[in-house]
């Protein structure tokens, strides 16, 4: 199915979703003349059209400001259904609004217990058979549950049909560091375990659930963003590179990396949570659900074999930032007679929320004596018209573009290696916040230590 998406219906109108991510992308899409079909939103809320219309405005306010012209025109494609999901008459009325459109995308920004009844709404109508889905993360609880879903996705939509979004795959810095990988011939003979020492990859947020504490509560750090965010990055890093650019030889290359993670074990991991968050409302009062996590991966295949990948992620944490530090091997031999010789090459890939990739080096300092200095080369790379990621997959998914979605075999085989530390597989360490977690996350450190990033704006 090749033909571009002829109208676009998202499930979950009135949701945090939609609030915070829906609208500021279909006007931007709108802006760039990139969406001119259909669009109907679908909630049971009580709403008309017009409440829909205040909401998208409301939505905008907050997130990336109103652009009166896009908004005109956005609103001019805007319809409502307002109804229950299991209820026939629901998907009836979206038939009438769909009219004579063939190839719809459905968007499911709902929670995964209801994907099975809308799909079925959808069928029940004729409304899936030349159709695409995109389905939003977390896909499942855990191994099983995400089996299930993709089996309940699957008797109604082709896997080609199926986008699973993961906002991070959109996200230029991520997209680029998979471009930087191979567009370039340099890096290819050092990374491997030869050159390469350890790699690690901080997500650290300074906010803390900020209302989401229901949510959070469900899932912990390990489901909210190692389990997607975090392993598609290190399946980027470490992957083999593709044989062209198609999505299906890009996708392959980063299931069989993520297949090469070995399942966490308890040693690997140390939880924690941040003082206080059991006072979050819609957070049980004995929550042990980990707001930080600290682990140590192991990519068990020829490349990387005994090159440990250390992760760590969590909310109340002294700054927000993601970055992902390559640490090379040292030199065979120290030439130059250093107290310190500092730190072993590097290249640091800075995702979030500014973007840049550098390289580590040593340079002599002026003067007579052989010392050096830690020197960092830096590209960086930020234009203000970059697309937001939830801008920039919908507009893939509209085309029927996979390569940045998860494909089914890729999400189960990463629910494969978090799945034995879920729940309170290990214990939960209490940590202040603003700290980097908990004492006892000492334990999994890289071997020359974590690299503490530097603050967002501020270019080592
Ligand atoms: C989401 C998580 O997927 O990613 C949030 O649910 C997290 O908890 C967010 O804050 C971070 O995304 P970004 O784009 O701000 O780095």
């Amino acid at each position: 199915m090749a033909d571009t998406s002829d109208a676009l219906v998202f499930f979950g109108a009135s949701g945090d979703l939609a609030y915070k991510q829906i609208f500021p992308a279909l006007q931007a899409m709108v802006r760039r003349g990139q969406l001119n079909v259909p669009i109907i939103g679908v909630a049971k809320a009580g709403w008309g059209r017009d409440q829909l219309v205040a909401r998208a405005r409301d939505s905008l306010a907050h997130h990336g400001g109103v652009d009166e012209a896009a908004f005109a025109k956005l609103t001019a494609l805007l319809s409502y259904v307002d109804g229950d999901y299991g209820d026939p008459a629901t998907f009836e009325r979206l038939r009438q609004e769909l009219g004579g459109a063939q190839h719809p995308l459905h968007y499911f920004a709902i929670p995964p217990s209801m994907f099975e009844p809308v799909a079925e709404g959808l069928a029940s109508i004729g409304a899936t058979a030349q159709a695409r889905v995109v389905v939003e993360k977390p896909f499942g609880r855990d191994l099983s549950s995400a089996q299930e879903l993709n089996r309940a996705l699957r008797r109604v939509f082709a896997e080609e049909a199926i986008f699973r979004i993961d906002h991070y795959l959109g996200k230029e810095p991520v997209e680029n560091l998979l471009f930087f990988r191979f567009a370039n011939s340099f890096l290819e003979p050092i990374w491997n375990r030869e050159h390469v020492n350890s790699i690690q990859i901080t997500m650290a947020e300074s906010c803390g659930v900020e209302g989401r504490g229901a949510y959070y509560d469900e899932a912990g750090a390990i489901r909210d963003v190692v389990q997607n965010h975090l392993l598609q990055v290190t399946s980027l890093i470490t992957m083999e590179p593709p044989s062209a650019a198609d999505p299906d030889a890009m996708r392959d290359h980063k299931t069989l990396a993520l297949k090469a993670m070995l399942p966490l074990s308890d040693r690997d991991v140390v939880r924690g949570q941040f003082r206080g968050y059991r006072n979050e409302p819609g957070v049980a009062p004995d929550s042990q659900v980990e707001t930080f996590v600290a682990l140590r991966l192991r990519v068990e295949n020829w490349r990387w074999a005994g090159v440990p990948v250390f992760i760590r992620a969590g909310k109340n944490l002294p700054v927000t930032t993601t970055e992902v530090f390559v640490q090379l091997k040292r030199p065979p031999r120290l030439v130059f007679e250093e107290d310190h010789p500092g730190h072993p090459n590097y290249f640091r890939f800075r995702l979030s929320p500014d973007v840049f990739l550098s390289l580590g080096a040593r340079a002599k300092m002026p003067g007579e004596a052989m010392r050096g200095e830690e020197v960092e080369l830096v590209a960086r790379h930020q234009s203000p018209d970059e697309m937001a990621p939830y801008e920039r997959l919908l507009g893939d998914a509209m085309r029927g573009d996979q390569r940045f979605f998860a494909r089914e075999d890729a999400v189960e085989a990463a629910w494969r290696v978090v799945d034995p530390v879920l729940g309170r597989a290990t214990p939960v360490y209490e940590y202040e916040p603003g700290t980097w977690g908990p004492a006892e996350a000492d334990r999994i450190t890289p071997p020359d230590g974590w690299v503490t990033p530097t603050p967002p704006g501020i270019v080592p």
